[in-house]
């Protein structure tokens, strides 16, 4: 393996794809501050070490009580161009040249927002980025799994007006008790206008097996986002091997929700020849963007040069590209090897 400079020098370049990146989990203290002050909004905590020090989470629930309330100091359009400007900037400084970012309009519609006002700002921020940055972006519209599937198919009728905007539809948020089940004639629905599907299978949840069944069997969805729990289930891993289908993993962020990075799973799963992706997922809450996840799980893992490449080229397989597109983004990984002295992966 490089040493530690080189390897991180290595992943920053790697060209990528981050398809695995909530816009409300970039919202960094000095940002949630600045909003704050234009909006008005008195705040709890006074410093950005104050705001820090309350990110004490052991679990996903745990994570998204700290979570949710920091979004109200996103109000206006404005707002929420500023928050996926940001991002979008970090990104391209760490390697990535296409993304597919969730949003959560429900946590916003839910305190008065209007829902123009999150997906206007976001769709601002994405064409600029096409413009300023070479940044490829695209949106995924998550629905709330704690909230009704009636709240989330009257979100997704709300969604319509802009579904050229939108390249697909997610399912996030508290696991327990909310399975995949529960959203099955949203999603059926959803597809049938033509939106792609992914959901969250988070890491180590109650029934997390038999929800990763019911996204394959009942839902039909065209990706996974975290679903390593799979690795319990041969014959299902069999077939996301057969359908081509990517998992979307976040080794920092499983390092916060659970006790570890769960570096065994993904990498076993890499190794089987799964189309597994790395993530940074809430990276303002989790302290790493996406390339400092690639730099992470090597370090932890071990990972050679060439399955950092087989990473990036994943990137793009399981990403929602054309294959056109994909073709030519993984040229110019393989290229970046090559330059690098690295060989592909065969
Ligand atoms: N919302 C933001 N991050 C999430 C995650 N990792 N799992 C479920 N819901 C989320
Ligand atoms: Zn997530």
């Amino acid at each position: 393996m490089t040493a530690p400079e080189a390897l991180t020098s290595f992943a920053y370049g790697l060209p990528k794809a981050e398809l695995h990146l909530h816009l409300e989990g970039t919202l960094e203290p000095e940002l949630k501050f600045a909003l704050a002050e234009r909006n008005g909004i008195p705040l709890a905590q006074k410093t950005v070490e104050e705001v820090k020090a309350s990110y004490d989470f052991t679990d996903l629930t745990s994570f998204l009580a700290v979570y949710y309330p920091a979004m109200e100091v996103l109000q206006t359009a404005d707002d929420f161009h500023d928050l996926a400007w940001a991002y979008l900037r970090k990104a391209a400084s760490q390697g990535v040249v296409h993304t597919e970012m969730f949003f959560d309009p429900q946590a916003h519609t839910g305190r008065g927002v209007p829902f123009e006002n999150v997906i206007g700002g976001y769709r601002r921020a994405a064409v600029r980025a096409e413009a300023e940055l070479g940044i490829s972006a695209e949106l995924i519209l998550c629905f709330l799994r704690d909230f009704t599937a009636e709240h989330a198919m009257s979100t997704l009728m709300e969604a319509l007006p802009y579904r050229q905007w939108l390249v697909g539809v997610g399912l996030d948020s508290d696991e327990r008790d909310n399975p995949p089940s529960k959203f099955a004639a949203v999603f059926a629905r959803a597809k049938a206008e033509g939106f792609l599907l992914t959901m969250h299978c988070d890491i180590d949840q109650p029934g997390s097996i038999g929800h990763i069944r019911q996204v394959l069997t009942e839902i039909g969805v065209d990706r996974i986002d975290h679903g390593t729990n799979i690795v319990e289930d041969p014959e299902l891993v069999a077939l996301v091997k057969e359908r081509g289908l990517g998992l979307t993993c976040c080794p920092v962020s499983n390092s916060f929700v659970t006790e570890q990075m769960k570096s065994d799973e993904i990498v076993g799963l890499l190794r089987e020849g799964i189309a597994v992706t790395v993530n940074s997922d809430d990276p303002a809450y989790f302290g790493g963007y996406v390339a400092d996840n690639y730099v992470a799980l090597a370090e932890h893992a071990g990972l050679t040069d060439t399955e950092l490449v087989q990473l990036a080229i994943n990137s793009f397989t399981a990403s929602w590209l054309t294959p056109a597109r994909r073709a030519a983004y993984i040229a110019q990984v393989e290229q970046y090897a090559l330059a690098q002295g690295v060989p592909l992966p065969v």
